[in-house]
């Protein structure tokens, strides 16, 4: 039988918020990665978690040996912000090229947040360091007050904090991770050109009843939560849009199933197997694969300030399917598996590889 392909070529994508964990779990997932993207954003929320110059550059130095060889792949590495991080930290490792951006958990919002910041104002003058040496902040948008509904937190969040961030400090230049509301599409829409958001691919699949379809499914618990669907259609409007302000950011976040699939399971969605096909089925459905680039490829370096991915990659329309299951090692003689999303589906786009 005659297939006809359709292939895309474009500038080779960066991933701009990415969990690769650590130990063999790090080595077990590097590849998935570096296999698509030139760069990645690599998250500081590690147990313990990365705080300081020397943590950066150790953690920098197991994922370069993690990663495949012959492989290209640069981990951009960030700091995670707490109450008493001393400005000094950030000035000589933004300043040593160690750091690339500093990232802001509430604290308690997500995994390995505990040490996170239990209250903005504490570190106003990080933000000004920040705003001074033109380092990026990284935000995770949830209020963690538990009076607050889960699936209102990133709205309340934009209101209470980020609003006053950006009129306190209105060069810094943010990024509103892993977004999914429409309150917070409208919202960087109609910000300065300051502030810009990432969004996932699970966010542009699923909508909340994804988690409870004919049961309980842990596999598509992630923090911020999926919301409606009224919010997923606004969010595949923005990433299909070409607006510069929106670009790729996986955060595929591997947990081990057994870890999902417990009684306080943790959040997260391990996307890096499919990540950029995943995306390109979204921009396929909507009639908008000639935004992908943008999206991809260069909405990120260019809001970053960063030189644009010198290779290509090409993308083909064929059937792909997604195993049910990532194997990434054994313990106690019992195989440890990761359920990747997009599990036992076929997704219609693959990476062409050489
Ligand atoms: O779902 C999530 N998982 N959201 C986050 O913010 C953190 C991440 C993780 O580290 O597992
Ligand atoms: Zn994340």
């Amino acid at each position: 039988m005659k297939t006809s392909l359709i292939n895309i070529r474009i500038r080779q994508p960066d991933d701009w918020h990415l969990h690769l964990r650590d130990g063999s779990l790090m080595q077990a997932v590097v590849g998935q990665s570096a296999r698509v993207f030139r760069r990645a954003v690599v998250m500081p929320n590690l147990s313990p978690p990365i705080t300081s110059i020397e943590a950066a550059i150790n953690y920098k130095e197991k994922i370069n040996s993690a990663t495949p060889l012959g492989s290209s792949f640069e981990p951009l590495m960030t700091i995670y912000l707490t109450d008493d991080l001393s400005p000094n930290v950030l000035v000589n490792g933004y300043k040593q090229g160690v750091f690339f951006a500093a990232k802001l958990y509430p604290a308690n919002s997500t995994t390995n947040s505990s040490e996170g910041v239990s209250d903005l104002r504490l570190i106003y003058p990080l933000f000004e360091t920040m705003q001074q040496i033109g380092m990026p902040l990284l935000i995770h948008g949830e209020v963690t007050d538990p009076d607050v509904d889960i699936f209102d937190r990133e709205a309340i969040f934009i209101e209470r904090h980020l609003e006053p961030l950006l009129y306190n400090y209105p060069a810094l230049r943010i990024v509103l991770e892993h977004i999914t509301t429409e309150n917070a599409v409208q919202f960087v829409e109609n910000s300065s050109r300051n502030l810009a958001a990432t969004i996932t691919p699970h966010h542009l699949h699923i909508n909340r009843n994804a988690m409870f379809l004919g049961g309980f499914k842990s596999d598509f618990y992630c923090l911020p939560i999926a919301k409606r669907e009224r919010h997923r259609l606004a969010l595949r409007k923005a990433a299909t849009s070409g607006k510069p302000c929106f670009f790729l950011g996986t955060d595929s976040a591997p947990h081990l199933r057994a870890f999902k699939e417990t009684s306080c399971g943790c959040a997260g969605i391990f996307n890096a197997p499919v990540a950029l096909e995943s995306y390109a089925e979204v921009f396929d459905q909507e009639g908008s694969l000639d935004k992908l680039e943008s999206f991809a490829s260069l909405n990120g370096p260019n809001f970053y300030q960063v030189p644009i991915n010198p290779d290509f990659i090409t993308l083909t329309k064929k059937p792909n399917q997604v195993p049910s299951f990532i194997e990434v090692g054994t313990c106690e003689n019992k195989v440890e598996k990761i359920v990747p999303f997009h599990a036992g589906e076929i997704l219609n786009w693959s990476v062409l590889t050489d």
